[in-house]
């Protein structure tokens, strides 16, 4: 039987299990570290964290795993999928040298504007003195972001100078993200877009598109998060539109990293806004998204095992064509109290067991078992996936599910996937 070990111990890798359990292969999985959620679907879960490399290879070499999914991007820029292929385990998840695209926006920028991948107009700022002499000439909104990983919480939109100011205080006084360059860019404005593609070295391929919600607040206010909830599919966004925009941002970066000697493999995942000049891309990740992964996987007809082997292998996704369910699927994230900026932990969880589990998925994210109960162990904790013919009901199984879950101080987004039932009925 196939082994495969899951690296990550969140809602996106407890999202991958499911997908994975539900492989006609009938796979053998194996987690590390895993969470709550992916041991009570009873795989076991290792005690080596996502980001110790050398364990991780030990690991996957002493449990015989025939393939390792990477879910983290910290790992990955940190050549975790490099150091497996020397031990000769086969890896799903791109090269350190392919994953800088993610590591580094000034990187990933620079390779935009080289082949042309439509992008924000940017600057990089080097210094606390730079970004001075640079703040009165920029034009507001303006969009400073760290140059480092950050969890999605390092980018700071700021509205007038002085909240630039403030933010480049943040960066390069408080140091709030350590030693790091910061981009400077312009702000856009549209529908944000998230396709990922399934990439071979060779070609991309485009997944279901989704959208996500980043800000902590309805109305997408306040701090940014990792992510408050997702949907999939996207109005507007049919499969035609999502293979046109595989091939005009994810494929000439695909091209050109084989071109550099960095094929990429695993899965490429670009934001995108939706500009009233066109598609321009924010950011590329080098990673599923989290949590657009929990609203589209549970889409997928096709057999994750099988396109993730694929991926593995030079050009090895060719003809391949991923089957999708019509169906509408919406996740909403349970964060604790305090998140973004802090979170809390050992508040008991209740509800769990009477959530209908036939149109929602319960995926675990930070959570922990005390004494046979389950409590809170993270900022983003549980995520409900509904289901529906169209977005209202998914919307409708989603919330049913997230409402029948109590902890204290639960925070919950009552707007996610609002602005799909309403631009639907309006295409
Ligand atoms: P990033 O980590 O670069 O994707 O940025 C996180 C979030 O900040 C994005 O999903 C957007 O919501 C917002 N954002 C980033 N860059 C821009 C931009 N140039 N214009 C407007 N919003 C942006
Ligand atoms: N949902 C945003 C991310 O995964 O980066």
């Amino acid at each position: 039987m196939k082994r495969v070990l899951v690296v990550g111990g969140g809602g996106r890798e407890h999202a991958l299990v499911r997908a994975l359990l539900r492989s006609p292969e009938r796979p053998d999985l194996l987690a590390a570290p895993g969470n709550t959620g992916i041991a009570r679907d009873r795989v076991p879960c290792f005690d080596v964290g996502a980001e110790d490399v050398d364990g991780l290879v030990r690991l996957a070499r002493d449990e015989d795993a025939g393939l390792v999914v990477v879910g983290p991007e910290a790992p990955l820029v940190a050549g975790l999928v490099d150091a497996l292929g020397d031990a000769g385990v086969r890896a799903f998840g791109p090269s350190a040298a392919a994953a800088r695209i993610e590591g580094s926006k000034a990187y990933a920028k620079d390779l935009m504007r080289s082949v042309g991948v439509p992008t924000a107009s940017y600057m990089v700022l080097r210094s606390r003195d730079e970004a001075e002499a640079q703040l009165p000439c920029a034009s507001y909104p303006a969009v400073l972001k760290a140059d480092v990983l950050a969890a999605g919480k390092g980018v700071i939109i700021c509205e007038d100078e002085a909240e630039a100011r403030a933010a480049v205080d943040a960066f390069f006084g408080q140091k709030r993200f350590g030693e790091t360059e910061v981009v400077l860019e312009e702000h856009l404005v549209g529908e944000e877009l998230s396709l990922l593609a399934l990439c071979d070295g060779e070609r991309a391929v485009p997944m279901a598109p989704a959208q996500d919600y980043k800000r902590i607040f309805d109305g997408d206010q306040g701090p940014n998060t990792g992510g408050m909830g997702s949907y999939s599919p996207v109005p507007g966004i049919d499969s035609d539109h999502a293979r046109a925009l595989a091939l005009a941002i994810h494929q000439p970066v695909v091209d050109e990293l084989r071109r550099r000697g960095a094929p990429y493999h695993g899965v490429l995942y670009a934001g995108l806004m939706m500009t009233a000049d066109g598609p321009r891309t924010l950011e590329f990740n080098c990673r599923f998204g989290d949590p657009e992964t929990q609203a589209i996987l549970p889409r997928l007809r096709s057999d994750l095992l099988d396109l993730l082997e694929r991926a593995t292998e030079p050009g090895g996704l060719q003809d391949v064509e991923i089957e999708w369910s019509p169906r509408w699927a919406v996740t909403v994230v349970l964060a604790s109290r305090g998140y973004p900026e802090s979170s809390s932990k050992g508040d008991t969880i209740r509800g769990l067991s009477s959530i209908d589990s036939i149109n929602t998925e319960v995926l675990h994210a930070g959570t922990a078992e005390r004494g046979g109960q389950l409590v809170t162990a993270g900022g983003r904790v549980l995520n409900v996936t509904g289901l529906g013919g169209d977005p209202a009901e998914a919307r409708e199984a989603a919330y049913a599910g997230a409402d029948v879950i109590e902890f204290e101080g639960k925070q919950v987004r009552r707007d996610i996937a609002a602005r799909a039932v309403v631009r639907l009925a309006a295409l």
